[in-house]
Parts: C-alpha cells; sequence; structure tokens
C-alpha cells in the first residue's frame, strides 16, 4: 500500500510570520490520514521543523547541492537539509532545470545526494507545452526518468511528481485521461527498471494547478497518490481541503 502524500511547495514565498498557516494546518488536520509534507523556503525550514514537532507534518527543502560540503556560494546541501530536520528535499522541479539550467544529471546527482543523507527525494519530471502539442509527452517522461533517476533507490526514498510545466502556476491542468495516461506509463517504467515490488511502491504525485475545485477528480485517477501543490500551499484555507480531498480519494 502506497501512502498517500499531500505536498506544498511554497517556491520563493514565505516569512517567519507565515509559519501560522502551518499552526492553521495542524488544527484543521490533528491526525491526518495521508502524509502531508511542505517545503517552505531553506530560511524557514528550521522553524518549519519546530513548528511541526508535535505533529506528523513532514517539512522538506525545495533543492539541494550534489555535494556534502564544499565551495559553492549560496548553495545548501542534502544533509544540511537534514541536519535542519527536514525529511524531504524536491529535485528537478522545472523552475530548477529552467532557471539554474539543471540537466537530468544534475539531478540525478542531487537526488543521489538526498539518498546519501538521509532524505527522501521528490524527483520531478514533466513536459513542455510544445512538447505536448508535438506528441512527444512520453519519450520526454521516459528520457527524464531514465536520467534523473539513480540506478539503486528504494521505495521509501524516493517519490516522483509528474508536473507538465505548462500546468504550473497558470491553472490549466491536463484532462484526467491526459494524467491517468503518463502515471501509468511512469509506473510501468518504473516496474520494468526497479523491479514489480520496488516499482509499484513507489508514489507518484501529480503536480501543477491543483486546487480544491479540482482535487476530487485528480485524486480519482489511477496511479495518483497526491499531489505537488505550489500556489495553493501557501494558505492552510486553500491547502487543508486538498489534504481532506486527498484522505477522503
Ligand atoms: P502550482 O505549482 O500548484 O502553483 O501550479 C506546482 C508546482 O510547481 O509544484
Amino acid at each position: 500500500m502506497r501512502k498517500k502524500l499531500a505536498a506544498g511547495n511554497w517556491k520563493m514565498n514565505g516569512l517567519s510570520a507565515s509559519l501560522t498557516e502551518l499552526e492553521t494546518l495542524k488544527t484543521a488536520h490533528p491526525a491526518p490520514s495521508v502524509e502531508v509534507l511542505i517545503c517552505p523556503p531553506s530560511t524557514l525550514i528550521t522553524s518549519a521543523v519546530v513548528t511541526a514537532a508535535d505533529h506528523p507534518l513532514q517539512i522538506g527543502g525545495q533543492d539541494c547541492h550534489a555535494n556534502e560540503a564544499g565551495a559553492h556560494t549560496g548553495d545548501i546541501s542534502a544533509a544540511m537539509i537534514k541536519d535542519a530536520g527536514a525529511s524531504y528535499v524536491l529535485t528537478g522541479h522545472s523552475e530548477r532545470r529552467t532557471d539554474h539550467n539543471e540537466s537530468d544529471a544534475t539531478i540525478r546527482a542531487k537526488t543521489r545526494a538526498a539518498h546519501e543523507a538521509g532524505l527522501t527525494a521528490v524527483v520531478c519530471i514533466g513536459e513542455t507545452l510544445e512538447e505536448r502539442e508535438a506528441a512527444n509527452t512520453l519519450q520526454i517522461i521516459a528520457g527524464q526518468l531514465a536520467a534523473s533517476l539513480p540506478d539503486i533507490l528504494a521505495a521509501e526514498n524516493t517519490v516522483i511528481a509528474y508536473e507538465p510545466v505548462w500546468a504550473i502556476g497558470t491553472g490549466k491542468v491536463p484532462t484526467t485521461n491526459q494524467i491517468g495516461e503518463v502515471h501509468d506509463f511512469i509506473r510501468t517504467k518504473l516496474e520494468q527498471r526497479y523491479g514489480e515490488g520496488v516499482g509499484r511502491s513507489i508514489r507518484i504525485l501529480y503536480g501543477g494547478s491543483v486546487k480544491a475545485s479540482n482535487a476530487d477528480e485528480i485524486f480519482a485517477v489511477s496511479n495518483v497518490d497526491g499531489a505537488l501543490v505550489g500556489g495553493a500551499s501557501l494558505k492552510a484555507s486553500d491547502f487543508g481541503p486538498i489534504v481532506t480531498a486527498l484522505e477522503n480519494a
């Protein structure tokens, strides 16, 4: 059984005052039946961990460097994120791929670093609108999966997030058939590469303009084990109903 995961990515949003959103989320969901994860900016990880201490709420980073330490001004390592008390880290988010030119090989190295530090990596993949319109979606997904994932991993330390680039922050969402097609394809690829046991146990999240109003239908799609939520994770009043929808799925 795959434990469902509602993950929030705050991106470059959030000051200390935003931690009250975590308090509100905790109060609204004192004992969630799904896993709940918030990835705040790195400046808030430590205080978010403290805020979440008496609750199953998990805290994650949004990116890590592939090296454990060294002369990389401005970067943080997976070991640092773990040391700050987080349990997850995102790797390969499309904004990292675009804004920082991250290649699949870089993302694979970061994912490996996350595993070595004892973090669960949420590895993000997804096609652009151009790639979808050219009917290349599955080919792109296969390529990203092959090159962004390390050869050795476990179902416990790896989550895949399928996020079509054109759906992120746009309010545009693929049809449930389109989501299902990609999620089933990812599942098959994972089973082929890592064996049925591991491949069947890795969670696959959908991400891109998830909100309370579309969560029910997205969570009903086969092989959708939760969501990675950007904009609608910033406020507990938006994210809480998504958690509830996942609990009821
Ligand atoms: P969005 O972002 O929910 O704001 O579309 C999703 C993401 O980038 O993870």
